[in-house]
């Protein structure tokens, strides 16, 4: 047992105490942030006297040896080590002699696993940002190809008005658009470095925290120690930008399984991304869609967990903190990973124009616009809603849609109904005619938005 202390023990660590604590099976994945970390404070040791100029060159020199011999696969992250740090600080002694026991002075794991995380998780913010962006070009093109391909509005999942479906996918440009927004500002608000609080109440070395800071790209560093190694809120921040993202993801998600079923036929998903069934020979299942929905839950979880973890903390750093690292791991592969199948679904799938027009002309999702008529017409909007009210009922007990109703049923109700009625109804002008800003009549200016954003935020 490879471990940082023992020297006030006189015992052995029990086995299951030890399996218990030990955390290197999982913190391993912050082997180059602690190496990153661990760098820029010899630097800054060496610059404050602390350490020589040789020590100095011998740690960083040992670190980049180190990370190259794990990055061939010469070195795996496993064995005896109690953590990720007692990992890199051994085996760099082991390396480089006596100076790799200096790289600890002025330090404590406490401060370490602080910016170890924090620098994970903007790594990982850049990442998940570049994996929005790429799905919101394909929503875009989707928007692009699709100006002119109606298909019918809901609320309460019953037939409201016709929109298009760009239209449709704008609103998810929007979500998708916020949740990058939203990780970014996360980003800026936490980039300060916690390196220098040391256990709790910062050194008695001459540390100059703001070079560390600025060497590992922070804004500068935490105004106080207790908070440096205590504070978890850019960990929460995080997972509660990505259970945003899959709430989103499970939304979209839940349309695909809709528009999928047999009763819509509404998209038809490819080959590739959707699955069969054992028994059934017919079945084409959506289960990518399915399973994204199903792996909300568990993003959920981890921003639960952690807000749990955290609530009953006293200051400053306590071993519960240790729970931040495996959940908040696994929310990002799920989100990461989800985000890339909904984009690569998306990009393969066929949405069944045809289809999509036909449900709009059934379920009278024109009947706002011939009110609209009416009251182009001079009457008030609440006698017109009452007039088309009764006209639907017509056409209901005739099985019917608006569309074909013959005029003299329409003059029945009102004598301002005239021949251009139908125009007035037809799928393409109620559409066009919805130009207010952000409405499907008005999609070319959204479209030319949603495409600045994309070009301006280029990765
Ligand atoms: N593994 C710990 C964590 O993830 C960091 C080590 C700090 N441990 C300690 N006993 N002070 O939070």
């Amino acid at each position: 047992m490879a471990q940082l202390w023992g020297g006030r023990f006189t015992k052995q660590t029990d086995e299951l105490v030890y399996a218990f604590n030990q955390s290197l099976k999982f913190d391993r994945r912050l082997f180059n942030q602690d190496i990153r970390g661990s760098k820029a404070h010899a630097e800054m040791l060496a610059k404050q006297g602390i350490l020589t100029a040789e020590e100095k060159d011998l740690i960083v020199g040992g670190l980049d040896a180190l990370k190259a011999k794990v990055d061939s696969g010469e070195l795996k992250i496993e064995g005896e080590y109690e953590d990720i740090h007692s990992f890199i600080e051994a085996n760099l002694t082991d390396m480089i002699g006596d100076a790799g026991k200096e790289v600890h002075t002025g330090r404590s794991r406490n401060d370490q696993v602080a910016l170890d995380m924090r620098l994970y998780i903007r790594d990982e913010i850049d990442a998940i940002a570049e994996e929005l962006h790429d799905l919101l070009s394909v929503i875009l093109s989707i928007m692009d190809r699709n100006r002119e391909t109606f298909m019918p509005g809901f609320t309460h999942m019953q037939k409201a008005q016709p929109v298009t479906l760009a239209h449709h996918f704008g609103a998810y440009f929007e979500m998708f658009r916020r949740d990058r927004e939203r990780l970014l500002s996360i980003r800026e608000r936490n980039n300060v470095c916690p390196l220098g609080s040391g256990a709790l109440a910062g050194t008695t070395y001459p540390l100059d925290r703001d070079m560390t800071a600025e060497l590992l790209g922070f804004d500068g560093s935490c105004e106080n120690s207790m908070d440096g190694v205590s504070d978890r809120d850019y960990v929460i921040e995080f997972l509660d930008s990505l259970a945003i993202t899959m709430m989103h993801l499970s939304r979209l998600s839940e349309e695909i399984i809709t528009w999928n079923s047999n009763e819509y036929q509404f998209i038809d998903l490819d080959d590739t991304y959707a699955t069969g069934s054992s028994i059934m020979p017919q079945k084409k299942n959506p289960d990518i869609a399915e399973l994204i929905r199903g792996k909300t839950g568990r993003v959920y979880g981890a921003l639960l967990s952690m807000l749990t973890t955290m609530k009953g903390l006293p200051l400053a750093y306590d071993k519960d903190m240790q729970e931040d690292k495996e959940l908040t791991f696994d929310a990002i592969d799920t989100t990461k990973g989800c985000i890339r199948l909904m984009a690569g679904m998306l990009e393969t799938s066929k949405f069944n124009a045809d289809r999509m027009a036909r449900s709009c002309q059934g379920g009278f999702a024109n009947a706002t616009d011939a009110a609209d008529y009416l009251v182009r017409k001079g009457m008030p909007f609440r006698d017109a809603h009452g007039v088309i009210g009764r006209l639907v009922l017509t056409c209901i007990r005739k099985n019917c849609r608006m569309d074909d109703l013959p005029l003299e049923d329409y003059r029945k109700e009102s004598p301002l109904f005239d021949s251009d009625i139908y125009e007035a109804i037809a799928l393409k002008t109620c559409v066009d005619r919805r130009t207010t800003k952000g409405a499907p009549g008005a999609i070319d200016e959204e479209i030319r938005n949603a495409k600045a954003y994309l070009d301006n935020t280029e990765a």
